[in-house]
This record gives structure tokens, C-alpha cells and sequence, in this order.
């Protein structure tokens, strides 16, 4: 019984110092834009590189990912919790541009 309580406590106490810390942090966390590196290995560069030249380094972090379910549609990458497939640079760079006025 005292184990299960101290569990109940120890949970307790890091839900409570996670819920203030990690708040914190994701006030000034950058956001992730996914790219999947599975149906085409170069866009990831590509995004790096709009992320970088527009300046927003500090507000997105580009990722590779496994596969995000439209393989058939490359270059597929996920921001905000959304899909946009066939992405070219142009896209990339309109996206960005409206997340980031
Ligand atoms: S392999 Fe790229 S979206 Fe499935």
C-alpha cells in the first residue's frame, strides 16, 4: 500500500514540476516541420535550406521522418498538424511566409 501511494505522490509531484516547466519551454520552443525522408531524400535540404535563408531557424526545426501516408504524393511533409503533399520550394516558401508574416 506504501508503495502505491509514494507512486501516487511521485506522479503527483513531476505531472505538477513537468506541467511549469515544460510550459515554459514550449512558450519558446520552435515549432517541427516533418519532412519525410523515406519517398524523396532531398527535399529535406531543401527545407532546411527556405527555413534557414527565410530566417526562421530559431522558430522552426526541420525533421526527417519515416513515412507521414502519402507516399505516393512526394515531397510529403507535416506542419501544424497538417499534411501538404507534392511540396516544392515555392510551397515551402508560401507556407512559411503565411505562418510567419
Ligand atoms: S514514404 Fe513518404 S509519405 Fe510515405
Amino acid at each position: 500500500m506504501r508503495k502505491v501511494l509514494l507512486l501516487f505522490c511521485l506522479a503527483a509531484i513531476l505531472t505538477l514540476a513537468g506541467a511549469s516547466v515544460f510550459k515554459a519551454d514550449s512558450a519558446s520552443a520552435a515549432e517541427t516541420l516533418l519532412v519525410c525522408g523515406v519517398c524523396d531524400k532531398t527535399f529535406y535540404k531543401t527545407a532546411e535550406r527556405v527555413v534557414r535563408e527565410m530566417g526562421l531557424t530559431d522558430k522552426v526545426t526541420v525533421k526527417k521522418s519515416s513515412c507521414l501516408g502519402a507516399c505516393s504524393l512526394p515531397p510529403v511533409i507535416e506542419f501544424r498538424g497538417e499534411l501538404y503533399v507534392s511540396m516544392t520550394e515555392e510551397k515551402l516558401k508560401a507556407l512559411l511566409a503565411k505562418a510567419y508574416p
